[in-house]
């Protein structure tokens, strides 16, 4: 912290006990209730708390009259003047919608994606909201779980890092400048481990598991300066989030020292009856204050219970002081206390070019080229005459905007027909058939249509996936094929011979074995946003290249999950000599122990597509990996350096991984674990030395003992385009002092 910033850290706090010490018990309480305030108008007994300083925060009013009144009865009608503190969920955008998250952490860009968090934070407080909850930081390796879209990806490395950059682009450079709102790393902690991919269910997470994988990019957006945090659903081993004192006391206030706003998620503190963890409100508003849950969302236990807890000595005061002040200090942070009051005139309007130019380079960046055989894109419009445009997805303005878009504005949306009759005017002729009424339709009367399309055409576009309804939070599936007739559709299109290029627009990684075998190339855009048409329009033509790299494993079949690139090795890893496939048993094959490996018997033990995996227009090679040294020492550092050369047809951009294998440990390690990546321009033709540093903290992690370890050992290092590569190196780290 600069001087000039821990000098204002001191006079908030000075603010924040001097305003505490004037609170009434009443108004204390008040400061840890949120209410939902959706309507556009305020109701009677809304007034009335809110004048009474029984509310603390509201949630969800978007109308900014409304916003500001109730501001004004907070500010000018109740005794102390508390400002409220406005939470909506901006999760991937507020007016112009930017790609879900999972398509934003395909960049592998924290620049990218702090713009998009930036500018929805400026539309947003345009509408007078002051807090977001957002970003969704947990760690997603079941695809099955709808939030995947709203998640970071698998990987606790690149979460961290893509996580931080949305709380600094959020929070600005200081929450009291305009177009700054709170940021909330959610949900604390383990949800993305709900037991078989369904939401709110059960996580069992073994410590050094939680502390290795789930909790860091929790870490990262503390260290980031994240001002709140929001509680999971979930619950971790047996106790809940909402009430878990390890998560909220030892971990969060103990170990990390953070003094950030901790709210409930939705009713999450009544719910803790039932899950069967207390037996009633009382006990619930107990449990979850007694935890460090400074302020309650939508349910009112805290309301109804609190004041007769702390009566009965069961919650202290110095408990209350301590979350009042958590939430104070924010909204003191946040200069609501001199500024209560959203001006609309003082910002640009939403949507406008700027962002609507943002929205485009993200949805560009968010692609990911999974296949291209025979260099089957770009696209030469030139020479093509027609072109089918097939598929339900293909021209829906909502769809492509993905879930979590209250205040997204389909109007606003580009789709992918129009973008392609933009860009191509009369060079070609784009045709469009739908195939099928929605991602879920199962009829095939359509079919016929699509088919004769595809026919008289020289490339068929087929936009698959799911509309947006099909993932998101509670929106899990058990299966996570292509949903609906599509498969058959796309499958009877190829049987057209036309050359088929699949856009998949999906808010998960889907099992698509059987699906891509008819496609000449697989381009996921994830759900774009509001400019995914033009970005994507732009890509198939080869205006714009891909560059996304995947930030989650594809499976190929939705058996093989859960499925991810940082996995133990096992006793018994699988080799290409020790696999055996179902066909190829023998009738009455006798069974064997000896020589087995872990896989399964009726699919490959590969993933379809790998974590990091990504296509380019160009073709990018490794070359003379080398270390600066071969051995590291705790207080030294490794260089580790590689030649990136683009030996293919065009200027490209790659995103550059590398990879570190810890070979013996106090417990297993993974077999890769990714350390540092970096996107590198390449000119056709161009070599360029990419080169990171390592030093013993990168190669630290919880141990048995659940503390953080630096051992000496040998360590693999991979640099390359995938978790999949294989240009490898090693180095060993050397404890000098125990010599
Ligand atoms: C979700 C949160 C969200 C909250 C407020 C809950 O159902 O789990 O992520 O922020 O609702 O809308």
């Amino acid at each position: 912290m600069t001087r000039a910033a821990s000098l204002r850290a001191a006079s908030i706090e000075q603010q924040v006990n001097a305003l505490l010490e004037r609170m009434t018990l009443e108004e204390k309480i008040g400061q840890m209730s949120q209410v939902n305030a959706a309507g556009g108008h305020v109701p009677a007994h809304l007034r009335e708390a809110v004048r009474g300083g029984r509310i603390g925060s509201v949630l969800n009013e978007v109308d900014v009259t409304t916003v500001n009144e109730l501001q004004r009865l907070a500010v000018e009608e109740s005794r102390l003047g508390i400002p409220l503190l406005v939470g909506r969920d901006v999760i991937h955008g507020f007016k112009t919608v930017f790609p879900i998250p999972i398509g934003q952490a395909s960049s592998w860009d924290p620049t990218l994606v702090s713009t998009g968090a930036r500018i929805a934070a400026d539309e947003a407080a345009a509408h007078g909201v002051n807090w977001t909850f957002a970003p969704m930081i947990d760690i997603a390796r079941d695809p099955r779980w709808g939030r995947v879209a709203e998640s970071l990806g698998e990987d606790p490395y690149l979460a961290g890092v893509l996580g931080a950059a949305m709380v600094r682009g959020f929070q600005g450079d200081d929450l009291a400048d305009r177009g700054s709102i709170a940021a909330c790393a959610k949900h604390f902690a383990g949800y993305g481990a709900s037991e078989s991919g369904r939401d709110y269910n059960s996580t069992n997470i073994p410590e050094n598991e939680l502390r290795n994988v789930y909790l860091p990019p929790f870490k990262a957006a503390v260290d980031a300066g994240v001002a709140t945090l929001m509680t999971s659903f979930s619950d971790l081993d047996g106790v809940p989030a909402t009430a878990n004192t390890f998560l909220l006391r030892d971990v969060l206030r103990d170990e990390w020292r953070s003094d950030a706003l901790v709210v409930s998620d939705w009713e999450s503190i009544r719910q803790l009856a039932v899950h069967g963890f207390t037996e009633d409100d009382r006990d619930s508003a107990y449990q979850a204050a007694n935890a460090g849950v400074d302020m309650e969302m939508a349910s009112t236990t805290y309301a109804d219970h609190l004041a007769s807890l702390v009566h009965d000595k069961r919650i202290s005061m110095q408990q209350v002081d301590t979350a009042v002040r958590n939430v104070l200090r924010v909204k003191f942070r946040l200069g609501l206390f001199d500024e209560p009051y959203t001006d609309p005139a003082a910002f640009l309007p939403a949507a406008n070019d700027a962002h609507l130019q943002a929205a485009y380079d993200a949805a560009v960046a968010s692609a990911v080229l999974l296949k291209n055989d025979d260099w089957a894109l770009p696209l030469h419009a030139d020479q093509l005459g027609t072109i089918a445009v097939i598929g339900p997805l293909a021209d829906d303005p909502y769809e492509q905007l993905g879930t979590w878009v209250f205040d997204g504005d389909a109007s606003h949306s580009r789709t992918v027909l129009r973008a392609l009759r933009e860009r191509i005017g009369d060079r070609a002729d784009v045709a469009y058939a739908r195939g099928v009424a929605t991602t879920r339709s199962r009829g095939h009367d359509d079919f016929a249509e699509a088919v004769a399309l595809a026919e008289r055409a020289d490339v068929a576009v087929l936009v698959l996936g799911e509309e947006a309804i099909l993932s998101g939070e509670a929106h899990c599936r058990a299966d996570i094929t292509l949903p609906g007739a599509q498969e058959a559709l796309l499958k009877a299109v190829a049987a057209t011979g036309t050359k088929v290029i699949l856009v998949l627009m999906t808010g998960r990684p889907l099992a698509l074995e059987s699906a891509v075998r008819h496609a000449h190339a697989v381009l996921c855009v994830w759900h774009p946003g509001t400019m995914g048409g033009p970005a994507i329009a732009d890509l198939l033509l080869g205006e714009r290249a891909p560059s996304g790299k995947l930030p989650v494993t594809f499976p190929r079949v939705t058996g093989q999950i859960p499925i991810y690139y940082a996995h133990r090795n096992t006793g018994k890893p699988v080799t290409h000599e020790s696999y055996v496939f179902i066909d190829d048993i023998e009738a009455r094959a006798p069974q064997v122990s000896v020589g087995n490996t872990s896989f399964h018997l009726d699919t490959a033990f590969t993933p379809l597509y790998p974590f990091g995996h990504g296509l380019s227009y160009s073709h990018v090679e490794y070359e003379h990996l080398w270390t600066s040294t071969a051995v590291l020492r705790m207080n030294g550092s490794l260089t580790i350096g590689v030649d990136v050369v683009n030996v293919g047809p065009r200027d490209t951009t790659e995103i550059v991984q590398l990879y570190v294998r810890d070979l013996v440990g106090d417990i297993t390690r993974p077999v890769r674990e990714l350390k540092a990546f970096t996107r590198v321009s390449l000119a056709r033709g161009e070599r360029r030395q990419v080169e990171f540093t390592l030093t013993p903290r990168d190669l630290a992690f919880f141990g048995r003992a659940h503390r953080l370890i630096v051992e000496p050992g040998r360590f693999h290092a991979w640099i390359g385009g995938s978790s999949a590569t294989e240009l490898r190196t090693e180095f060993v780290l050397v404890d000098d002092s125990t010599r």
